[in-house]
């Protein structure tokens, strides 16, 4: 199976952004330990970030075809992106929403997520270990799914 990778916005920063709340790994770092989850798991991935949400909308049309499942940290647009979610239940790809932190021990304004409702399911506040955790349920899914 093939699964596509997106990292929204400001996940380029990380390692330097706000290391109290998302620690000090860097986004090539969470790239490998996700490489090294899918050679594990005989999974292939291809990861990518923006901070543009037309872009991340346009990588999901794009997964038609490619990918089977999508894995997402959709950062800040998690919480007011109607577009990402659209997008995600127009090509009907399953997907799992993951965050390094627990979106729900802070801010309000991070309670709600609009991909959640259309998500398999959602993994919150593991660190990188959010990611990897994703990667292996969506792969399990995935092949369960098609046994
Ligand atoms: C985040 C949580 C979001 O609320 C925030 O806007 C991010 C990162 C996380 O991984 O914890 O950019 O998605």
């Amino acid at each position: 199976v093939s699964v596509l990778v997106l990292h929204g916005p400001n996940l380029n920063l990380l390692g330097r952004r706000e290391p109290g709340i998302y620690g000090s790994v860097t986004l090539e770092a969470i790239n490998r330990l996700l490489e090294e989850e899918a050679q594990k798991l005989e999974a292939e991935i291809s990861a990518h970030q923006s901070n543009h949400e037309g872009v991340l909308v346009d990588a999901i049309h794009d997964a038609q075809g490619k990918h089977q499942g999508i894995l997402i940290n959709a950062g800040a647009y998690t919480h007011t992106s109607v577009a990402i979610r659209d997008a995600i239940a127009a090509v009907n790809i399953p997907t799992v929403e993951v965050h390094l932190s627990n979106i729900y021990r802070r801010e309000e304004f991070r309670h709600h997520s609009f991909i959640a409702p259309i998500a398999i399911g959602q993994i919150s506040g593991f660190g990188a270990d959010s990611y990897r955790l994703g990667l292996h349920a969506l792969v399990n899914h995935l092949r369960q799914s098609n046994a």
